[in-house]
């Protein structure tokens, strides 16, 4: 069955298409695109993510936003054949865990401008069902990387970082799943503030090369209790928004140091989420993915942190690091359509499996 997965994350950079083939366990990615946000779409996002009001904002975007993932979906089918079914992960502008989330994009819309069923919604049927409704690419990471004698570590380096964690031969219950902490958000948000706005992200990594790393204002960092506490557990946007920013800034150090530091701090994290949830003495692959892959002073930091693990992208594995995300979309609305369970319940907390999403005739 051909499918497209739509993913837009934390990063606010924009959205993702993956179209992919999918025949019983193989998957095969016919195309990946990628179309930004306008900055006034990313603004629009921003006003109505965490806050207490906007109904109406929230409503009109809620349409808008369908119609920019409409136009992405045609773009993509246009240039790689049609689909039989849409994943449309949605954006995220509200997150409790364990009690209420809502992704935007209106499904209507989208299958309405494409023709094509829409699964949606993903996250609340696993809250529904006593879970947190995240984290859901575990369930593809395990059908994906799983290895009889190996342990799989996959890491997705988006806005906020998380991994999972598959023991050999493990069964779905064996897996551990969690944010370690911020992926590219706290950096992309200083080199906003670097470039006035010019840069949206530290190109290569390039920025932080330049600078020298605190220590104290690692140690600072680090000394949250988050990065230690044992999993399930996740973070949002919301955590390491303004004012965190803010408590990075009172340093006043110069911003280079600022970035290189902020760099270090979301390797170090990463490495610290490793530590606790990984086996040590096991041959361990590490298969990266997301934007963060493309700065490679975070993997470099990250092969200095975890010397005797094995470091790749998902690029390595068939499976395109930029697109993994929105491939994983693309997976779960397959098995949706099929009326299989989706969800890890060793990974979101929920009671039980169950069969996640929205779908839209
Ligand atoms: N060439 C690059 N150099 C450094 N960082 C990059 C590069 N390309 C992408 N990124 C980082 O990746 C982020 C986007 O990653 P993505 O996986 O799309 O995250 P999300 O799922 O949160 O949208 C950008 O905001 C940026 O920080
Ligand atoms: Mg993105």
């Amino acid at each position: 069955m051909r499918v497209a997965g739509v993913m837009s994350g934390t990063s606010l950079d924009g959205i993702d298409v993956a179209i992919v083939e999918i025949r019983g366990r193989h998957v095969e990615t016919i195309g990946f695109q990628s179309t930004p946000y306008a900055p006034t779409v990313r603004k629009a996002i921003l006003a109505v993510s965490n806050t207490n009001t906007h109904t109406a904002a929230i409503s009109r975007l809620n349409f808008e936003l369908a119609e920019l993932y409409s136009r992405a979906v045609q773009r993509a089918v246009k240039r790689f054949g049609p689909v039989e079914l849409i994943g449309c992960h949605g954006q995220t502008i509200y997150h409790e865990g364990r009690s209420n989330t809502l992704q935007i994009g209106e499904a209507a819309v989208l299958a309405e401008r494409t023709g094509v069923p829409v699964v949606s919604n993903f996250r609340a049927r696993d809250i529904a069902a006593g879970g947190q409704g995240a984290p859901l690419v575990p369930y593809v990471d395990y059908l994906l990387f799983r290895h009889p004698k190996r342990q799989r570590i996959a890491l997705n380096i988006g806005g906020i970082a998380n991994i999972t964690v598959i023991p050999p031969g493990a069964a779905p219950d064996g897996i551990v799943a969690f944010d370690t902490g911020p992926g590219n958000m706290v950096i992309d948000a200083l080199v906003r503030e670097f470039s006035r706005g010019k840069l949206t992200y530290d190109p290569e990594g390039r920025i932080a090369e330049s600078g020298k790393v605190s220590l104290a204002l690692l140690d600072d960092l680090l000394s949250d209790s988050y990065y230690r506490r044992k999993p399930p557990k996740s973070v949002g946007r919301e955590q390491y928004g303004t004012e965190y920013v803010s408590r990075i800034k009172a340093y006043r150090l110069p911003m280079r140091d600022l970035i290189a530091t902020a760099t270090v701090f979301t390797a170090a994290a990463i490495a610290i989420g490793i530590g606790m949830a990984a086996e040590k003495t096991c041959p361990t692959d590490l298969i990266a993915s997301g934007g963060g892959v493309h700065n490679p002073q975070i993997l470099s930091h990250l092969t200095a942190f975890l010397p005797a693990i094995a470091l790749s992208t998902s690029t390595d594995f068939g499976i395109d690091a930029d697109a993994k995300e929105a491939i994983a979309f693309a997976i779960l609305a397959a098995e949706t359509w099929r009326h299989r369970p989706s969800n890890l319940p060793a990974a979101t907390g929920a009671k039980h499996g169950t069969i996640l999403g929205n779908i839209t005739l």
